[in-house]
């Protein structure tokens, strides 16, 4: 519901910041630039964020810097990783995108391969709401696979052609509904959600281990929501054992949606001398 989004992001902003400077002991005189994501993502919501930075920026008389959300993920394990530098294969999994991306410098990007339909953690969100789990499904589907087992069921890995590193899990999250609606009541949800989550996992692993291959890549790096992910962090640190590639794992709470990626970028930015102009717009549907 975009419209409820951005009015509860509009009754949230003021104290959101007021709290991060508390919480920092930073005061208004103390900023130097401003950074802040104007893409890609819900048009309402993006322009509550663009009005704050702007009113900041004009205010306080310092730059503005309009950041790419999905560069933001590309690069959120750079803070707890300061030895992190290009080139590497870029796993970039969350609730809007699953893409396979090659970084040969900051801001060069070639997109391999993206999502046909449905982004990783929208999958995982709408199993979740089938099963009747509650929302994000995310979070709520890991934590309950744990108790379950991930072979009990087999639902199909998407294959979207062998040369291709694109994916596709609408096909799995209809074979969960279906199996779902003949099935509930005589098996164990715990192993529904165990066996969709290994289904999905597998399908990012193995397009990824291809994409290092084919890239020669030896640094992999994750970003985005679903890379909290528990199985695919574990999956992912035995690949990276068996091809010998350096894998870089943000944490957990540098996965999902963060204010500290923007900032990182904004930064890189900053000191490269990019800055915005004040008649920047959003962008809903900004690519890489
Ligand atoms: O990156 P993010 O916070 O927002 C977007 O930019 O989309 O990603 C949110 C997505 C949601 O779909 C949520 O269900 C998923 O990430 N997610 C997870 C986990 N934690 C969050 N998916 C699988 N396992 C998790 N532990
Ligand atoms: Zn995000």
């Amino acid at each position: 519901m975009p419209e409820v989004a951005a009015r509860k992001q509009l009754e949230f902003i003021i104290p959101s910041i007021d709290l991060a400077f508390r919480e920092s002991n930073l005061t208004k005189n103390d900023i130097t630039a401003v950074s802040f994501a104007y893409g890609p993502g819900l048009e309402g919501s993006l322009l509550i964020g663009l009005i704050a930075a702007k009113t900041f920026s004009y205010v306080l008389d310092v730059p503005l810097i309009g950041v790419n959300h999905l560069e933001g993920h590309i690069f959120s394990a750079l803070p707890e990783y300061p030895n992190l530098s290009p080139p590497f294969l870029s796993l970039l999994v969350s609730g809007g995108h699953t893409a396979l991306i090659e970084v040969s410098n900051f801001g060069k990007y070639n997109l391999l391969g993206d999502t046909r339909d449905d982004a990783a953690g929208e999958a995982f969100d709408k199993v979740a709401k089938m099963l009747d789990l509650g929302y994000p499904g995310g979070p709520i589907i890991d934590k309950l696979s744990k108790r379950g087992n991930p072979s009990e069921f087999r639902f199909p890995r998407a294959n979207t052609g062998k040369d291709s590193f694109d994916f596709s899990f609408s096909g799995v999250k209809t074979a969960v509904r279906l199996f779902w609606e003949r099935n509930r009541g005589s098996v164990k949800i715990e192993d529904v959600a165990a066996s969709f989550q290994e289904a999905v996992v597998d399908a990012i692993v193995n397009k990824t281990e291809r994409a290092i291959k084919q890239t020669k890549m030896n640094k992999l790096v994750l970003g985005g929501g679903v890379s909290a992910n528990l199985r695919l962090r574990e999956k992912l640190k035995e690949l990276s054992k068996k091809m010998g590639f350096e894998l870089y794992l943000p944490s957990i709470l540098m996965c999902t949606d963060n204010g500290v990626m923007v900032a990182v970028i904004g930064y890189y930015k900053f000191i490269r001398g990019e800055t915005s102009e004040l008649s920047l717009d959003v962008v809903s549907n900004l690519a890489i």
